[in-house]
């Protein structure tokens, strides 16, 4: 059931104008003629990949990005017509569904394309061939393994190649040598390919970290992703903050209950917490099956522009927190984002679960409806249930 209503105190809310704003502040760092293509894989980091999609290229993507053919089709089948393409694996006896839909594959094994041509194909497929030259995930590594995957490509009509990539492994950071590394490594294998192959492709080399860091580097277009939804890719970057970006992400909910407890009461799960002296416990509709997993217990919430600590173990659809003084039912909390001149980000709560800001909006599961934004106006109601 998908319904475009929600009847719960517990959403997240995700700022399209933001999306657009981060991708023009990108275009204008960029060179003349460099493109952009949205990475809208994840569902687009958790904001809904229909609605980043559209707002991506509205704002003047080229085309989008994706891990898996499912997560393309389902694009696709939303009538959304720009270019594709799939930058992980699909599996070759797929490769024919891909041509038909007209969405792009990462290729880089001959014996992947060997398999996807005992399949007939009535529609060609576009290839984009992927070099490992130290990410050491997917990809090319030699001359000798191009050379074999450059010969089927080149006897088979229905594949066409169509650009050539990689993809970088610590472009985020300060310490560039290993980037460097990288990129020399990028220039042999590259120089071979054109030593190789005479017809004309596209090249593209870089996420949000380098296209932003290094614009006057990129080539044909850049792979935007998280920067496209204004969270920088590391501290460092943040630091230097090549542009502007504006997170599109909050996370808001409501107070429940309220109660004052005397000195000595206990709060969820174990007992783990037990109140000190007279204390108000406020509770919130949200849970771990939301995403808001049992490791945030400690994290700061905003009430009324303050912080205030979740105490005791979150539960799997509601968690506590200590509150400052008694609130009415109904007082926003608010999760990620901002209140009065306090802020709590995707990096905050990614530094309390000592992990990453990519993993923030994409742990907010499909239980969280999404409320889409434009210009402080609410456009469309996504809730997944
Ligand atoms: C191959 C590839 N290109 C581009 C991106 C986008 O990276 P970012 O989100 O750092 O911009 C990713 C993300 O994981 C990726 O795997």
């Amino acid at each position: 059931m998908s319904l475009d209503r929600y009847y719960r105190d517990s959403v997240a809310e995700v700022n399209l104008t933001a999306i657009e704003s981060n991708i023009l502040q990108l275009k204008k760092r960029l060179k003349p003629g460099t493109g952009v293509y949205a990475v809208v894989k994840a569902d687009a980091y958790g904001h809904g990949d229909i609605q980043v999609a559209h707002t991506a290229l509205e704002a003047g993507a080229r085309g989008l990005c994706v891990a898996l053919l499912d997560e393309a089709l389902k694009l696709r089948q939303e009538g959304i017509e720009a270019p594709i393409l799939v930058m992980g694996w699909t599996r070759p006896e797929d490769a024919w569904l891909a041509a038909k839909e007209d969405i792009a594959v990462t290729v880089f094994q001959e014996e992947w394309l060997l398999e996807a041509e005992k399949h007939p194909f009535d529609h060609p497929l576009s290839i984009h061939l992927k070099l490992d030259t130290g990410m050491g995930r997917i990809g090319v590594r030699s001359t000798s393994e191009m050379d074999r995957v450059l010969a089927v490509i080149d006897r088979q009509p229905s594949f066409i190649l169509q650009s050539v990539f990689t993809h970088f492994a610590t472009a985020d950071e300060e310490e560039k040598s290993y980037f460097s590394h990288q990129t020399k490594r990028w220039e042999e294998l590259f120089g071979h390919f054109k030593r190789e192959w005479s017809h004309p492709v596209e090249v593209h080399t870089s996420n949000s970290a380098a296209s932003m860091r290094f614009p006057e580097r990129m080539d044909h277009f850049v792979r935007f992703g998280i920067s496209m939804y204004g969270l920088y890719p590391s501290t460092h970057v943040k630091r230097e903050r090549p542009i502007d970006l504006e997170p599109a992400f909050s996370l808001n909910s409501r107070l429940i209950h309220v109660k004052r407890l005397e000195a000595g009461e206990s709060i969820s799960y174990g007992a783990t917490y037990t109140t000190e002296e007279e204390e108000w416990i406020g509770t919130v509709p949200l849970g771990y099956a939301d995403g808001w997993i049992r490791k945030l217990q400690g994290m700061e919430v905003l009430v009324d522009g303050k912080r205030q600590t979740i105490v005791g173990r979150i539960c799997m659809d509601q968690f506590m927190i200590r509150l400052d003084q008694e609130y009415p039912i109904g007082t926003k909390v608010t999760l990620i984002g901002n209140q009065g001149n306090q802020e709590i980000s995707a990096d905050d709560v990614a530094d309390h679960l000592d992990t990453i800001n990519y993993e923030v909006p994409c742990m907010i599961s499909s239980r969280v409806p999404r409320v889409y934004l434009r210009n402080g106006k609410m456009t469309e109601i996504r809730n997944s249930l």
